[in-house]
């Protein structure tokens, strides 16, 4: 008999419902929502309401395009941690309600190895031990893959998320959030290599983008003149808008240029380390179009294998927590309905 799966996501501020069959996604619905355009960034308590309006509708959906009834299904994944608690917990309170009125048993996901398992729905076949580098709006981290149910951390941030970096230096440019999408859009007719921007010497595998930030901001602050802080540099506001609109498309290509190659030197030297040649990209800010080129290139220079998921399974999506509720069903990891969810990313 084959094995239904109906994933549930929340964790942030999208709604996202999809069906998978042994593995394969027969639907893969999102609600994204709007409310948040306004206020430059997720507003919580806003996410939670806009969830609760949405979930119904998206699952309904989810399985009308799967063309499957709610009976048929034969277990219920969820995102049960790390996110927004008020998010998490519509997504979680849904999930159990369903869960405990069909008899059927709820698997819970973590949000960050759903990530790292999208790269399972487009290869099946991608085999164990790969490396993933998970970059997100609140997530930078390099995960050590050996199996479905057995990932570990092997490096992360220490402060900002690449997503972040995006959206800050976004945010610096006077460009709506979220502006990383904006930063790729532009750097597409900017030259990388007018601006050079500093890298950060961290230790380990570990990323940090919180010093680039305040390079970008000082460099702005003194219209182009120098990354460091000197009051007696600071432009006027009005000299400082002029050189941001006169370098808009290179100082985004520059600062994605340094955000790229801060990603992919920790990821080059987490194969030297791990001696791991496959690597794998997951996360929102894997749809940047500089680091896709730029992990395909190291890829063929390096001899590596290289897998990257398409935009809608990178960004948030529940085909991921479908994936990884189908390998937890397999496994026999099930939750009992008293799981909490929990804001904390702890694996
Ligand atoms: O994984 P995701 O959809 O949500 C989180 O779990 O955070 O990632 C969202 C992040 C945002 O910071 C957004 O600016 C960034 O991914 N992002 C991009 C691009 N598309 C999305 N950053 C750079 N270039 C893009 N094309
Ligand atoms: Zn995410």
């Amino acid at each position: 008999m084959p094995t239904h799966i109906l994933a549930i996501e929340s964790s942030c501020d999208e709604t996202a419902a999809s069906v998978c069959v042994d593995g394969a996604i027969l639907s893969n619905e999102v609600a994204t929502q709007e409310v948040h355009a306004n206020f430059g960034g997720v507003v919580p308590e806003l996410a939670s309401r806009s969830h609760l309006q949405h979930i119904v509708p998206v699952v309904e959906q989810a399985l009308r395009k799967a063309n499957i009834s709610l009976y048929a299904i034969d277990a219920i994944a969820y995102t049960q941690s790390p996110g927004l608690i008020g998010s998490l917990l519509v997504g979680g309170q849904f999930a159990k309600s369903l869960a405990l009125s069909l008899d059927k048993p709820l698997i819970a996901v973590h949000h960050m190895q759903a990530h790292v398992l999208a790269n399972l729905i487009e290869h099946p076949t991608l085999s164990f031990p790969f490396l993933c580098l998970t970059v997100s709006g609140g997530h930078t981290q390099l995960v050590k893959c050996e199996s479905a149910t057995k990932m570990e951390v092997i490096g992360e941030t220490i402060d900002d998320a690449a997503g972040e970096a995006f959206d800050k230096t976004a945010k610096l440019l006077g460009l709506p959030y979220p502006g990383g999408p904006l930063i790729d859009e532009y750097a597409k007719s900017g030259k990388a290599n007018r601006f050079v921007f500093p890298e950060p010497q961290i230790a380990d595998l570990n990323f940090s983008f919180s010093g680039l930030k305040t390079s970008i901001l000082y460099f702005l602050q003194n219209a182009g003149k120098s990354h460091a802080y000197h009051p007696e540099l600071i432009a006027s506001a009005q000299e400082q808008q002029t050189f941001i609109q006169e370098n808009l498309e290179d100082l985004c290509a520059s600062v994605q240029q340094r955000i790229v190659s801060i990603l992919l030197h920790k990821l080059k030297k987490a194969v030297a380390v791990t001696g791991i040649k496959q690597i794998a990209l997951a996360g929102g800010v894997a749809a940047n179009s500089g680091l896709r080129k730029g992990i395909e290139e190291m890829a063929q220079k390096y001899q590596y294998q290289y897998y990257i998921p398409s935009l809608r399974y990178c960004t948030d999506n529940a085909a991921m927590i479908a994936i990884t509720g189908y390998h937890k069903f397999l496994a026999k990891q099930f939750a009992p309905l008293d799981i909490r969810s929990s804001a904390k990313a702890t694996w």
